[in-house]
């Protein structure tokens, strides 16, 4: 027999309460109950990066952390980024160095890339590059992606840090 519970997620400032299993993913939460569709299906065992969101400031799989599990926290997903119509800094630096192809695996690399400037501004190339290792892009624009962070280390190490 299933066993529903009330849950209340903050997600990007404004709380939601949702009735659902304690087990299911964060991330059909944030799509299906949320409307929240920055963070992407891919594997859905934690693998490709895709349904990356930031809990508590660290980068988290959103498939396979148990919605019971981010009651609580505070969640920030891509929605969360831009102020209206205006890109944060780092989706700014994606779009400048044309960091896409085919965009489904942007959501996780940018969110993963923000974790990491939001902890350390100046990053080098090696901890940009193991930062982004497990996040999978099968369209090849790992250069770009790379550029892309490294154009947005540049505005945060310009004392914008917090502001990726
Ligand atoms: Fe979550 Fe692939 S969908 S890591």
């Amino acid at each position: 027999m299933r066993k529903w519970s009330r849950i209340v997620l903050s997600v990007n400032g404004a709380d939601h309460s949702i009735e659902t299993e304690r087990s299911t993913p964060l991330l059909f939460i944030l799509r299906n109950d949320c409307s929240l569709n920055g963070p992407k299906y891919g594997c859905g065992y934690g693998e490709c990066g895709a349904c990356t969101v930031i809990i508590d400031g660290l980068a988290a799989r959103s498939c396979v952390v148990p919605v019971s599990l981010a009651e609580g926290r505070t969640i920030l997903t891509l929605e969360g980024l831009a102020k209206g119509d205006q890109l944060s800094p780092i989706q700014q630096c994606f779009v400048e160095a044309q960091a896409a192809q085919c965009g489904y695996c942007l959501n996780g690399m940018i969110m993963t890339a923000k974790a990491l400037l939001d902890r350390n501004p100046t990053p080098s190339d090696d901890e940009i590059k193991n930062e982004l290792r497990f996040n999978l892009c099968r369209c090849g624009t790992h250069v770009e992606i790379l550029n892309a962070v490294k154009l947005a280390a540049g505005c945060s190490s310009n004392a914008n840090k917090g502001r990726t």
